[in-house]
């Protein structure tokens, strides 16, 4: 009987210890939005569509024990999640910014709501608000099939015009543009078809003037101060995550006694060192240690090379490959110092 009692308190408090993604409510009601979205495509889109991403995504990350990752960190490695987390993980974030953008009050979506420090980058950058409404009509019209158009915060605070596939975003680690998204719309069909039909020019036009200059505004703030730009800036440094791939294919392997795949991967480790080294370093990585650090790592990696070449003794071989993932430790700590 006591077990009964304790296996029921688990499992209540299995639930509701469960940090599930919930679907936010709507700033408006369903009708609001009338002037450029009909009632009917926002109830679908809200309360079908985007509840629909939802449950997939509890149900794939329960499916991935990732259970207890923040969204970010679920978007942020989608290249190695399954496709149902980034798909769902992707249409959670990306429909929840969708939402806190659009208001039907003209107060806030007249350009004057805009904050003079949004206003000043968006002039530096386009040149006018008309500028940029025509570079994310161009986004969104070009996008081919299903995706998004953003205005996006990049790791050196610029703002950048960018669209993606699906349900795909910035801050995932397969975005070609990387940032934070500060204003997204969606050119899925769902978002626009029963008013518009094939008319995703007319959706657009609609969509602009329910856009929140406000909100955006204190979006673009609290962007710029956030410290997942650092994060996003490095972590986003391609030739690094090529050499820790080959490194660790070889180095975990001869730690185990297996010496096949360094013998056969030393040229392409020391090609992906030099690679590295020729690399632009993240903004704010680029310091004097790490730079010397990579200058150390490409000439062992060089030694390892011509050990391996000259067919030496397994022993020696792990002595300079121990040497070179050192030094590679030694700039990972460096990089997040
Ligand atoms: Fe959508």
């Amino acid at each position: 009987m006591k077990l009964t009692i304790l296996s029921i308190i688990i499992s209540i408090s299995g639930s509701v210890l469960a940090q599930d993604f919930t679907l936010p409510e709507l700033r408006f009601s369903y009708d609001a939005y009338e002037q450029g979205i009909d009632a009917q495509t926002m109830e679908i889109h809200h309360s079908k569509h985007h509840r629909g991403y939802v449950r997939k995504l509890n149900n794939a990350v329960a499916a991935s024990k990732l259970e207890g990752k923040s969204l970010v960190d679920l978007l942020m490695y989608a290249s190695y999640r399954s496709t149902a987390v980034r798909n769902n993980a992707g249409g959670h974030y990306n429909h929840t910014l969708f939402w806190e953008i659009l208001t039907p009050s003209t107060s806030t979506t007249a350009p004057e709501a805009m904050k003079n420090q949004l206003e000043r980058a968006i002039n530096k950058t386009f040149g006018s608000l008309e500028n940029l409404r025509k570079e994310l009509s161009a986004a969104a019209a070009k996008r081919f099939g299903s995706g998004w158009a953003w205005l996006v915060v990049t790791p050196n605070k610029e703002l950048v015009v960018s669209s993606s596939p699906n349900q795909d975003n910035p801050i995932m680690d397969v975005s070609d543009v990387r940032g934070i998204p500060i204003l997204g719309i969606d050119v899925w069909e769902h978002a626009y078809y029963l008013r518009y039909q094939n008319k995703r020019g007319d959706y657009l036009s609609a969509i602009w003037s329910l856009l929140d200059w406000g909100v955006v505004s204190q979006k673009y703030a609290v962007a710029l101060s956030d410290p997942l730009l650092l994060r996003i800036e490095r972590e986003n440094w391609p030739q690094m995550n090529a050499f820790h791939k080959v490194l660790a294919q070889t180095f975990h392997a001869a730690e185990k006694g297996d010496f096949k795949p360094v013998r056969e991967l030393s040229g392409g480790l020391y090609a992906k060192s030099i690679l590295l080294q020729d690399s632009d370093i993240p903004k704010s990585l680029l310091k004097p240690e790490v730079v010397s650090a990579l200058t150390r790592l490409e000439k062992k990696c060089g030694s390892l090379q011509k050990l391996v070449s000259k067919n030496a003794k397994n022993k020696n071989i792990m002595k300079s490959l121990s040497s070179v993932h050192d030094i590679f430790h030694e700039v990972q700590g460096l990089c997040h110092d």
